[in-house]
């Protein structure tokens, strides 16, 4: 059933293009305008909502906290993000106006399941993001928009988290185009590179071998770093948690701008940090913000590894390990942007001799608070 793969995350890895495919699969309609219908949180609902609550636990948490940028930017609707085994405790501001965000691949996270109780209990309308039908997150929702990656049974969340990104984005356009907030030019034009998407993930699967290498020269390395910024920063979060889970090594995560606050204190010589580069088109300063990041830690000696988009030669001088990836507006660019991360931990596993399947320690869903 690995489908001739040697470990169930390098078939889901595989499958990420149609995970993603499937997953915007009769959403967009014809005239490009989402079709959510599924959604039974009606539209009048919708357009009094005032904020938005995203709460979920690990990869799951690491897909919200880019929907944040994505719903703020598109719908100008103030959103947050929380830990859901937080959330509950800091007795959380709710009221009928909040729409709650519970992401879930496997819908019984028992952390999510009683932060979205609580925020029901405060009046808070819930819906679910979630990969299994039927599970007990979706039923104690108030609507669910299903992510269709099919079975995830490798611990470490892959085709499940990309399917996340893919619903939050058409929830956070659909919440656009209900209230009609910044429906113009640049929401057709995300709408269109959505619908595309999914041959750029097949295309970086098809680039991967030189990251696979990379990471078995790596293996007895004791840390690694990621760093990003904006929707880079959740990506460099998620590469780290890859890492630790399935490799067992030190690795951390950091807003790039953060470094000089503290995390810069960790560069020695020869240390693997890793980089995600956002677009130069677009948002630039972003981009140019981070390229002096990369020129300030490998004057310190670290061996960089950047993960940045084709045609952007600016960092070439500056990369020790270049990984490219295809162009894509800055808000979708985690979709693609991941994928290199994934496959560099599931390589450093191996090469560690790890169980990739089934890290030491973990369960697939965590059901116990
Ligand atoms: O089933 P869920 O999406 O609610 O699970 C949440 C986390 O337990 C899960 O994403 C976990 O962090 C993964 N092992 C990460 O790869």
């Amino acid at each position: 059933e690995k489908g001739g793969y040697d470990y169930f995350m390098l078939k889901e890895i595989a499958e990420q293009p149609k995970a993603v495919a499937d997953t915007l699969l009769g959403r967009i309609d014809e005239a490009g305008r989402l079709a959510l219908d599924e959604v039974h949180i009606p539209d009048h609902v919708l357009r009094e909502v005032n904020k938005v609550v995203i709460v979920a636990c690990g990869t799951a948490y690491h897909a919200g906290m880019i929907a944040k940028y994505a719903i703020e930017h598109w719908t100008r609707v103030p959103c947050e993000t929380e830990l859901a085994s937080e959330f509950r405790y800091r007795d959380p501001i709710l009221d009928q106006r909040t729409l709650v965000i519970a992401i879930s691949q496997s819908g019984e996270t028992m952390d999510t399941l009683m932060a979205l109780r609580h925020a029901r209990e405060q009046g808070a309308k819930v819906l679910a993001i979630c990969n299994t039908n039927g599970s007990t997150i979706p039923r104690e929702s108030d609507a669910v928009l299903y992510t269709h990656a099919g079975p995830e049974v490798a611990v470490a969340s892959t085709k499940a988290f990309l399917t996340q990104l893919v619903a939050c984005y058409l929830v956070a356009l659909y919440l656009g185009q209900v209230r009609g907030t910044k429906w113009g030019d640049e929401i057709g034009s995300v709408i269109r590179e959505l619908s595309q998407i999914a041959t750029e993930v097949d295309k970086v699967l098809g680039t991967m071998e030189p990251v696979r290498e990379l990471a078995r020269s790596l293996a007895d390395k004791n840390t690694v770093l990621f760093l990003g910024r904006h929707v880079g920063f959740p990506v460099a979060l998620e590469g780290a948690l890859k890492l630790k889970e399935l490799a067992y090594m030190h690795a951390e995560g950091f807003a790039a701008g953060e470094l000089k606050h503290g995390p810069i204190a960790l560069i020695e010589d020869d240390l693997p940090v890793v980089v995600v580069v956002p677009s130069p088109r677009g948002r630039s300063v972003l981009h140019d913000k981070i390229v002096s990041n990369i020129q300030e830690i490998r004057a310190r000696g670290a061996r960089t590894i950047v993960i940045a988009e084709e045609g952007d030669d600016t960092v070439v001088p500056y990369a020790d390990h270049l990984v490219r990836i295809p162009a894509t507006p800055t808000l979708l660019q985690p979709l693609v942007a991941t994928v290199p991360l994934q496959v560099f931990a599931c390589e450093l596993a191996t090469a560690r001799g790890n169980e990739v399947d089934q890290p030491r320690n973990l369960a697939k869903s965590v059901t116990v608070e």
